[in-house]
């Protein structure tokens, strides 16, 4: 497909949005067309699930139950709002995608390989091509939600966010593994530095991989071009 699929993960309060947000006016300047979207949800009929999930209100179903309501939404995410997208050549960054379900469910105690047949089935072959960790340890990401809790009307933490502190340190774990299981497309970012920082980091990311295409090896990569004498 034409566009390119960049997904961002991480734990509660790592940033994510703030640097999608970030990112998306850098690739703007650039002149690329930018969709930025979120899981679970990012279409009339997974905002619905979404609803759902995050209530607490079909928690009962338990976490297999959970886990397919997330790849329901996915499904629909992805055929009408992810897919779409990247036919018409958009860059298409999406807060959350399949590695959240591996993690969140994952740890939850669903097994690895239901997990697996569930992914197959909802991304239909669309998988990012970078998928960027904000990594934070639980302890300061959380205190981060709750400061941003005060601050707007959001009601309090929602069902993943208010759980423990261990529950959430074993998700950042289990996020780390997975980075470097599967390190050719994960590049991972300390989210504890300063926006900026992240920021730069994250750019630095985009043109390790699409340097060529954003016309920007010259500018971003003084080494390489030195090493081409
Ligand atoms: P959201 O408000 O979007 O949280 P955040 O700002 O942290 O991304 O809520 C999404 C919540 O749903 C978040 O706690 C992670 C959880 N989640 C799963 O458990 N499984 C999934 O597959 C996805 C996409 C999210």
């Amino acid at each position: 497909m034409p566009g390119h699929f960049i997904t961002f993960e991480g734990g509660e309060g790592a940033g994510k949005s703030t640097q999608i947000a970030r990112l998306k006016v850098y690739l703007e300047s650039l002149g690329q067309s930018v969709l930025v979207t979120r899981e679970p949800g990012g279409s009339p009929g997974a905002e619905k699930i979404r609803a759902l999930l995050l209530s607490g209100e079909v928690r009962d179903l338990g976490p297999r139950g959970e886990a397919m309501l997330f790849a329901a939404a996915r499904a629909d995410h992805v055929d009408t709002t992810i897919k779409p997208a990247l036919e018409q050549g958009q860059w298409v960054l999406c807060d959350r995608y399949a590695d959240s379900t591996r993690v969140y469910q994952g740890e939850a105690g669903v097994d690895t390989d239901y997990l697996k047949l569930l992914e197959t089935a909802a991304v239909a072959g669309v998988r990012p091509e970078l998928t960027i960790l904000i990594d934070i340890p639980a302890e300061i990401g959380l205190k981060r939600v709750a400061s941003r809790a005060q601050t707007d009307d959001s009601g309090g933490p929602d069902r993943f966010e208010g759980e423990a502190l261990k529950v959430h340190e074993r998700r950042r774990r289990l996020f780390i593994e997975l980075a470097r299981q599967e390190a050719f497309r994960f590049a991972v970012v300390d989210g504890t530095k300063d926006p900026e920082y992240v920021a730069t980091a994250i750019r630095k990311a985009i043109s390790d991989r699409f340097a060529d295409e954003l016309n920007i090896a010259d500018e971003q990569q003084p080494a390489a071009r030195e090493g081409a004498h």
